[in-house]
């Protein structure tokens, strides 16, 4: 069986604890777009782990990961969270595979990123600052540098004197900033080889193989639904696909071979950087959801800004991904609240709006129509059976199911591996 796990709002819906939970049931789990400006956090045991390029599935051992051709790699955090792991005595060696296919983050793509973000103050995307667009631009651009271009020292060398020349003067000319040296890179970078050498392959042909043997393989998206470049929220977006289809292009697998998608949904919603978010809470509401579900980046620390569920966003998220059901993370941090909103729709200039909006100009302007829910005021984190938690939670969830119509398969209580419900083992893996 073949499953795609995404992140339904914007990012940082729990995929990694979501992960680590299903991949007991699994063979192998890929990452199949974005790079380290991702952040998946897994607890066990009280231990926090937060996981930016390998596949969240590594904790298990023996289980198979693989980092496919949509991803793009920055070498220096790769080794950092290879080392990370070694160090906690978990093997990497023989299970962790790599695409020959993915791109290179270089120095120069981090430069360029943190360039623009500064020169354009508030007013930017809010980018992690990983240089991730500048590494996918350079990919569509056919100038950038694979993992397999790297094993090649003369084409690497080459490479680099032909896109330096080009990208040197953009910083001389453009910022008034010294470029790069590419002997110096060629130097770096070369440290990196050994690395790679050791892990990449030609991962579709794993991917294929594990998955016509009839293992059960999982892909883990990486960011969610609405910071995807072609449909969401444009430009404050991500540079890739992390909708499901992006794992077939993003690992090398045909559509046919997928068996189901399951999102990943905060009981409220979240988004770090700038851009449009029509349910975002007010300071207060905010700021109480922040300190209860520790609302700070994985990746690079930022307070996440805070909103009430949001079905239009989410019914979008169904239509995009071919959602089999969903999984509801993080119920446990509206313990406390005394009533709680989700919207289902939007009201722009005198209309009602139920399908997610591509105008900017309407997400920014629309008032978000709220559904008044009574909190059940009672701590669930305990909670291990469906039946258990408190009615009202349980209407909370029932009107989600109802109001999206799709089933909620996990619903996800605290950060612990098991501090998990499982209400349909028929959904999953
Ligand atoms: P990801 O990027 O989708 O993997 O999500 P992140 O790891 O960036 O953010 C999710 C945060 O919520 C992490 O700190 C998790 O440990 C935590 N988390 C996940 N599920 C739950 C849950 O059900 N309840 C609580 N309280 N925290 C959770
Ligand atoms: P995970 O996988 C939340 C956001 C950034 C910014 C925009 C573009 O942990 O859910 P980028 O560096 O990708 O060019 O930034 O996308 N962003 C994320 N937000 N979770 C993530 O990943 C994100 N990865 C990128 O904050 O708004
Ligand atoms: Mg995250």
């Amino acid at each position: 069986m073949v499953f795609i796990i995404v992140g339904t709002q914007w990012g940082d819906e729990g995929k990694g604890k979501i992960i680590d939970l299903l991949t007991d049931r699994v063979d192998m789990v890929i990452r199949y777009q974005g790079g380290d400006n991702a952040g998946h956090t897994v607890r066990v045991g009280g231990e926090e782990i937060i996981l930016h390029l390998i596949p969240s599935g590594i904790l298990h051992a023996e289980k198979c990961c693989v980092i496919g051709s949509g991803v793009v790699i920055n070498p220096k955090a790769l080794q950092d969270e290879i080392e990370f792991l070694k160090k906690k005595g978990i093997q990497v060696d023989g299970r962790l595979y790599i695409s020959q296919n993915a791109h290179l983050i270089m120095p120069y793509h981090v430069r360029f990123d943190v360039m623009r973000e500064e020169s354009e103050g508030k007013g930017g995307i809010g980018t992690t600052r990983r240089g991730i667009g500048p590494t996918y631009a350079d990919k569509a651009d056919r100038v950038g540098i694979r993992v397999v271009d790297l094993l090649d020292k003369d084409d690497l060398k080459e490479r680099l004197n032909r896109n330096l020349l080009e990208k040197n003067s953009i910083f001389k000319n453009a910022y008034g900033q010294e470029g790069f040296d590419p002997s110096q890179i060629e130097k770096d970078f070369l440290v990196y080889t050994g690395l790679m050498g050791k892990y990449a392959t030609d991962t579709s042909v794993l991917v294929n193989q594990a998955i016509d043997e009839g293992k059960t393989v999982l892909f883990e998206g990486a960011q969610g639904t609405l910071l995807d470049v072609d449909y969401g929220t444009y430009p404050y977006v991500t540079s890739s696909n992390p909708i499901a289809g992006g794992a077939c292009i993003g690992a090398g697998v045909g559509p046919t071979k997928i068996d189901a998608v399951l999102g990943v949904t905060k009981a409220y919603t979240t988004r770090v950087g700038n851009g449009p978010f029509p349910t975002e809470m007010c300071q207060y509401h905010s700021e109480e959801v922040r300190i209860k579900g520790r609302e700070y980046g994985a990746t690079t620390g930022r307070p996440r800004r805070c909103g009430w569920f949001d079905t239009v966003a989410v019914r979008y998220a169904i239509r995009l991904n071919g959602l089999k059901a969903l999984i509801i993370t993080k119920l446990d941090v509206l313990n406390d609240l005394e009533t709680i909103l989700v919207c289902t729709g939007y009201q722009y200039k005198g209309e009602l709006i139920t399908e997610f909006p591509q105008s900017l100009k309407i997400l920014r302007e629309c008032t978000p129509v709220y559904e008044e829910i009574p909190g059940w005021k009672q701590e669930i984190a305990h909670i291990r059976e469906y039946a258990q938690l408190p009615s009202k939670a349980k209407y909370y969830l029932e009107r989600i199911k109802k109001l999206l119509q799709i089933d909620i398969a996990v619903v996800s209580v605290g950060p612990e591996r098991d501090q998990s419900i499982i209400l349909d083992e028929g959904l999953l893996p």
